[in-house]
């Protein structure tokens, strides 16, 4: 439904269901809300959006899983690209990923953690971080190895250039990796994201050179 823009379709099926989540774990909880946050991300209900952040996704999150920190991240990264405020949710998120720096259990996931880190200003944790991916390159099979270095390392120097407003960096890393970003993990519709993050940076990068073009 939501790949078919059927939003309000797609909030009145999930929602008829959601007084069955309260016992579900947070994973599947606040991944079941992530998605009734894409529709109304779709429907431009942003203010809901940061509503369903606060109260059914990072509010109710357990803040050690990597499932919802990812989620609670891609939401405000989401938000972010419609030129939302988040405020200091970036804040609130980044102290939990301290522990996952060194892990690289799914390489989609280190694409947001980095992010998280770059946004909340965290530069020695995320310098450490990117490190820890190239290290971890070292100690796995070979196939594995390929995907880290030629798709997962080049989107995350390609996601932490967006988030510090470096547009020409950010496509450049982005551009030749969008096709092959399969390989690193993740649903179709969380991958998504980097597609946006990639056409953000396009326009991005256009909108800087025109203004430096007329400065
Ligand atoms: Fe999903």
């Amino acid at each position: 439904m939501e790949t078919q823009e059927r939003a309000d379709e797609g909030i009145a099926w999930m929602e008829s269901f959601a007084d069955t989540w309260e016992n579900c774990n947070s994973m599947l909880y606040t991944h079941n809300w992530w998605h009734i946050a894409l529709y109304y991300l779709q429907l431009e209900n942003y203010q809901k959006v940061l509503e369903l952040h606060d109260t059914h996704i990072w509010e109710y999150a357990n803040k050690q899983s990597p499932k919802d920190q990812v989620g609670a991240i891609s939401l405000l990264l989401r938000l972010e690209l419609r030129g939302v405020d988040v405020k200091n949710r970036w804040q609130d998120i980044s102290p939990y990923i301290y522990s996952r720096i060194n892990e690289h259990a799914l390489p989609f996931q280190d694409l947001h953690y980095v992010y998280a880190l770059a946004k909340a200003g965290h530069h020695d944790w995320l310098n450490q971080m990117l490190q820890s991916m190239q290290y971890h390159t070292l100690s796995i099979n070979p196939f594995l190895r390929r995907s880290w270095i030629e798709v997962a390392i080049p989107a995350a120097r390609g996601m932490v250039a967006h988030a510090k407003g470096d547009f020409n960096t950010s496509v450049a890393e982005l551009k030749p990796v969008l096709s092959r970003l399969h390989e690193i993990g993740g649903s179709h519709a969380q991958r998504v994201l980097f597609g946006q993050v990639y056409q953000d940076a396009v326009l991005s990068a256009q909108k800087q050179s025109w203004n430096y073009a007329v400065s």
